[in-house]
């Protein structure tokens, strides 16, 4: 969730700034790039050097640093933030931001941020009960600013009661479960199927393709970035996904029909990239099959059409998306199997664009939606084309 995200940790002075350190790491281990910015008075509690070193950038304190001579352009800071966290966030700063004071550079980039901005108040008991912070909180709950509620327990004066920062790991917790209510995707159910299937002759040999699910692993965590809970159906692959997933393994194109027919019913979603076998050996062997005559036949009978039996038992609030790999008639083919197949769309692969196709890391893809609306894309690398194809697929959702 949090990979490749740009957050200001923004740390103000009170003795719960030590938790800040570990707030650094786990962010860092959670992927995200990390800028701390203190005030004045938090680099009493914690020296900009171990948040320097945890963070891996720069410590940002001032406006202007005399020594180096560098002017730190709170609007760019601003600017950079996917998220801002303030934690501990003090009575003072908390103040600051809910009337608009900004004379320091923490309170400066606040203003001038535009992303969603998370704050963990820390203070004494008496100062977290006064009317006076409770209606600077009023109005940051107004402005949108997300607060991890303080804990009870022993404060730093040795009285006991709320006001305690929360902890790292709970701010985490609560930071990710946010971002995660607010995706588009949040609380829908996404099935995808990737790779090939392997069709057994004997022990040792199969029937196979060149599908490598790059595609499908692609599409799968793009959707789990947009928050959806995913189940990912895979072929035999090499590829592992980023984001969290549920996969299921299966082999032939036998296992991956009974796979997704016992996932489809829970499925808003349903994407099916998987390079499923058309045919599969009518017996196979028990033992490995000996070489004997100069010519062999294997006799195949067909595999289920499975985007086909989905199709067929598709509600009207699903949406069921297929591929179509294609060496000629290629638009005329993908809108045949849009309509046989009972789609929502279909996504066109042409063997003829050069960088499209199996083992690449680019694609070019043509989409028809329902109303067999058609959009070309460029060739892209694959991390983009399954961006294109998720909003194609957002939009359908939302229509
Ligand atoms: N598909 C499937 N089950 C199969 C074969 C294909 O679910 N047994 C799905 C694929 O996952 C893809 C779509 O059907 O989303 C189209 O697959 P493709 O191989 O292009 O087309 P087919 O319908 O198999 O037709 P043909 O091979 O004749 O082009």
């Amino acid at each position: 969730m949090l990979k490749n995200k740009n957050i200001i940790l923004g740390v103000c002075g009170s003795i719960a700034a030590y938790k800040s350190a570990v707030l650094v790491r786990l962010l860092i281990k959670a992927g995200a790039n990390v800028k701390v910015i203190l005030t004045a008075d938090a680099a009493n509690f914690i020296t900009p050097l171990t948040l320097a070193t945890l963070s891996k950038n720069p410590v940002y304190t001032k406006y202007f640093e005399e020594e180096t001579g560098v002017w730190s352009n709170h609007v760019e800071l601003g600017l950079w933030a996917d998220y801002m966290i303030i934690a501990p966030a003090s009575a003072n700063t908390i103040g600051k931001m809910a009337n608009g004071l900004c004379d320091n550079l923490l309170s400066a980039v606040y203003l001038s941020a535009k992303c969603p901005v998370f704050y963990a108040p820390a203070m004494d008991l008496d100062m977290w009960k006064h009317d006076s912070t409770k209606a600077n909180i009023r109005k940051l709950q107004e402005f949108g600013n997300v607060m991890v509620s303080p804990n009870s327990g022993e404060l730093a004066s040795g009285l006991h009661g709320e006001g305690r920062m929360a902890e790292p790991e709970g701010i985490m917790a609560y930071l990710i479960a946010t971002i995660t209510k607010s995706l588009p995707l949040a609380g829908q159910k996404v099935m995808v199927t990737a790779g090939p299937t392997y069709e057994p002759i004997d022990p040792v040999r199969f029937i196979g393709n060149h599908s490598s699910g790059k595609m499908g692993f692609t599409i799968a965590d793009e959707m789990a970035k947009l928050g959806a809970e995913v189940t990912l159906i895979s072929g035999p692959t090499a590829e592992k996904s980023v984001h969290p997933i549920n996969r299921i393994d299966v082999m032939t194109a036998a296992e991956m029909l009974s796979a997704c027919t016992n996932n489809f019913a829970q499925s808003n979603i349903i994407i099916m990239s998987a390079a499923v076998a058309d045919y599969t050996p009518a017996h196979v062997s028990s033992q490995k099959i000996k070489k004997k005559d100069d010519e062999f036949n294997i006799t195949l009978k067909k595999t289920t059409d499975i985007l086909f039996t989905l199709g067929q038992l598709k509600t009207p609030e699903q949406i069921l998306v297929g591929f179509a790999l294609e060496t000629n008639n290629e638009e005329e083919n993908a809108l045949y199997k849009l309509r046989k197949k009972n789609l929502d769309l279909i996504i066109l692969n042409s063997l003829q664009d050069e960088g499209a196709g199996f083992k690449k890391d680019t694609n070019k893809i043509t989409t028809f939606n329902r109303a067999e609306e058609k959009m070309t894309y460029e060739l892209k690398s694959k991390a983009e084309v399954a961006k294109d194809i998720c909003s194609a697929i957002l939009k359908l959702y939302k229509a």
